[in-house]
């Protein structure tokens, strides 16, 4: 067994890999005058392990340009980050279900597919071959402990959340609540007034996804005008786009967290253990 990744899931796979005692294959990525993709893999063996986080339309084609260059070889992706995982419905008349035509054309010469807390578990029937989930909210939870915060409240910013929030909570016995969001355009949510027993007590928001930065930060605004002591903020994926990050650090948050499904500087939790757990599974 061999792990290959592309470029921007390097130092997820390379832990993987240090886990299952097995080697990372060397590729060779570049581009086309044109800035058509290439790439060349070295040597593989009859089973591969291929890791690729999927952060937009360039990650998707190296990805399948990937698949495709392993193809004398059992494959089984690792798809740490799915993007397009959000329009997994048809809202309107004319939409594509653009998950479904993602994952089909990511379960095409693999043998197998592991996400990781893919933005809806329903999205796992659109793959053609077996595809399983699997959770970091344990791993959230443990990270959470080493803040050593007083009996931190848990808040998913949407009932959609809710049972991510249970899951790092529950384990712990902190108390967990969700808020309400309405989001009003891409980049701009509004949070209704709501009840939280946020007062003078530290609160992580917790989350599958940062992406603006525009949920975690209009909850942060309210939740330290409702006077909580201390507001963090801790996701699976940090998509971070168009400077979430500093927005976030200006509302005052403490800290913001998040996996290595999306390699940054603030990932401080790694999927690699969980990965490997799966990968072993029979
Ligand atoms: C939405 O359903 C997701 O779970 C996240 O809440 C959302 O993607 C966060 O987006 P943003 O950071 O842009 O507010």
């Amino acid at each position: 067994m061999k792990v290959v990744c592309t470029e921007n899931s390097q130092v997820l796979a390379t832990r993987l890999a240090k886990i299952l005692r097995t080697p990372v294959v060397d590729v060779q990525f570049s581009r086309f005058p044109d800035g058509e993709q290439y790439l060349v893999a070295g040597d593989l063996d009859d089973e591969t392990i291929i890791v690729g986080s999927v952060m937009g339309n360039d990650a998707l084609v190296q990805l399948l340009l990937l698949v495709d260059a392993c193809d004398n070889s059992v494959n089984r992706l690792v798809l740490p980050y799915m993007a397009y995982a959000r329009q997994d419905k048809r809202f309107r008349q004319g939409e594509p279900i653009s998950a479904r035509a993602v994952a089909q054309a990511l379960s095409r010469g693999v043998s197998d597919v592991i996400t990781v807390n893919i933005h809806e578990k329903e999205i796992l029937k659109y793959f053609s071959v077996p595809a399983q989930n699997i959770s970091l909210a344990g791993d959230i939870g443990a990270y959470i402990r080493t803040l050593h915060l007083d009996k931190p409240l848990i808040l998913a910013p949407d009932d959609g959340a809710l049972a991510f929030a249970e899951q790092v909570a529950s384990a712990n016995g902190w108390d967990f609540d969700h808020l309400e969001k309405t989001r009003l355009s891409g980049s701009e949510v509004r949070m209704a007034p709501r009840q939280l027993c946020a007062a003078s007590r530290s609160v992580v928001i917790v989350d599958d996804i940062i992406s603006t930065g525009g949920t975690i930060a209009t909850a942060t605004g309210m939740l330290y005008q409702q006077g909580a002591k201390d507001v963090y903020a801790a996701c699976v994926h940090g998509v971070l786009t168009g400077g979430a990050y500093v927005r976030l650090m200006a509302t005052g948050i403490r800290d913001v967290i998040c996996s290595d499904t999306i390699e940054r500087a603030c990932s401080k939790i790694s999927a690699a253990d969980r990965i490997a757990s799966a990968i072993r599974r029979p």
